[in-house]
């Protein structure tokens, strides 16, 4: 039996893949969901915008796993927002804390129920590099106190303007976009990571009009959505179905498609999956060891690469002492604070 447990998929890309899954055989699907799941799919409540319901969602999957390995690990569900203004219970941005901090966190709640050779298939957004030239606002770091609470950016790192509502939204996407790579090259590069096998995959599944993601933007951005995610989208060539990106997803998740050696950036590029280097700063391993640790603290975690005991801390984003978590790419503040809460 083939066990896929799996976020994000009650609604476009996610569904479809879902659909596939379910009709592979000697293949059990767990679907963490906040709203009802398509019929017939075993699912467990999860709300990403709540560390707690994490937890608890994990602790369900492990039970009802009743000692079965996972085979694969999909980290599907994201969100888009208007604005950076949002903050979840944990008191965390809420798109920072639903596409990166809580998927992170179910990573390190399930990494010891994973096989050895497991997949982990991660969805994240071509947004974050600027060599591909989406023309979403960039990540400027990838600094987790950061990101978790943007209020506390130095000036000199926003710079003189700082964001507006509409810009700082998407800018929080395209940086959880950024931290989703990080955290899945971290399966290759931390140590104690990589003794476990595991076979990473970042999945950007290109820009795909048609899905649910616009549904909190405004009026005009959520219409153009709609009509692109038509047939008459079919008819710009960099536009993605969500059809084929849902496809390719499943084909990940199933094991039909595995990355070649060392690759681990999987992009769907005019309906065809391409492999290639994500953005320079999604390659930094100190990046990645850093996003690692700091993650670790928010999400009150044991910092240890690997560990995945789920240890209470009782930090809510203590820096861990000596490193630079956060691939800035402006000047730094020498004197940035080294504690927020
Ligand atoms: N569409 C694109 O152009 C594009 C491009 C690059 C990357 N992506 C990424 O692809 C993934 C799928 O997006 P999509 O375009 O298919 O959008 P979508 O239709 O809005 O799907 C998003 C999924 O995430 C789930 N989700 C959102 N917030 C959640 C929360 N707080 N708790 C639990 N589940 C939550 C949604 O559940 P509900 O049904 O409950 O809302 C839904 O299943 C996302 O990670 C997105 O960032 C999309």
């Amino acid at each position: 039996m083939n066990t896929i447990v799996m976020t994000g998929g009650t609604s476009g890309l996610g569904a479809v893949a879902v659909r596939h899954i379910s009709a592979a055989p000697q293949t059990r699907l767990l679907l963490g969901a906040r709203n009802a799941p398509p019929d017939g799919v075993e699912s467990v409540p999860l709300d990403l915008a709540s560390l707690e319901a994490v937890r608890s969602f994990a602790a369900t999957v492990i039970d009802r796993l009743d000692g079965a390995a996972i085979d694969t690990l999909v980290l599907n569900a994201g969100t888009l927002r208007p604005d950076a203004d949002g903050r979840t219970t944990d008191g965390y941005e809420t798109t920072f804390t639903v596409n990166h901090l809580a998927q992170y966190l179910l990573l390190r709640l399930l990494l010891d129920h994973l096989r050895r050779g497991a997949v982990v298939v991660a969805t994240t957004s071509g947004t974050h590099d600027p060599t591909e030239g989406a023309g979403l606002p960039l990540p400027r770091h990838a600094d987790p106190y950061l990101l978790a609470h943007p209020e506390h950016e130095p000036e000199q790192f926003r710079g003189a303007e700082p964001d507006g509502p509409a810009v700082a939204g998407r800018r929080a996407y395209t940086a959880s976009k950024l931290c989703t790579v990080l955290t899945v090259r971290a399966l290759k590069v931390l140590p104690q990571l990589r003794s476990r096998d595991l076979v990473g995959v970042a999945y950007c599944p290109g820009q795909t009009p048609g899905t649910g993601l616009a549904r909190e933007m405004p009026r005009a951005m959520r219409t153009a959505w709609r009509v692109l995610g038509r047939p008459v989208g079919v008819l710009v060539p960099r536009l993605n179905t969500p059809a084929a990106a849902g496809r390719a997803l499943a084909d990940l998740a199933l094991g039909d498609v595995r990355p070649p050696a060392e690759e681990y950036y999987a992009a769907l590029r005019r309906g065809h999956l391409v492999w290639k280097a994500p953005s320079e700063l999604a390659r930094r391993d100190d990046v990645v060891r850093a996003l690692w640790d700091g993650s670790a603290e928010l999400a009150g975690l044991a910092t240890a690469p690997g560990s995945a005991d789920g240890t209470e801390r009782s930090g809510q984003g203590t820096r861990p002492a000596g490193q630079d978590p956060s691939g800035s790419t402006t000047d730094r503040s020498p004197g940035r604070p080294t504690r927020r809460s």
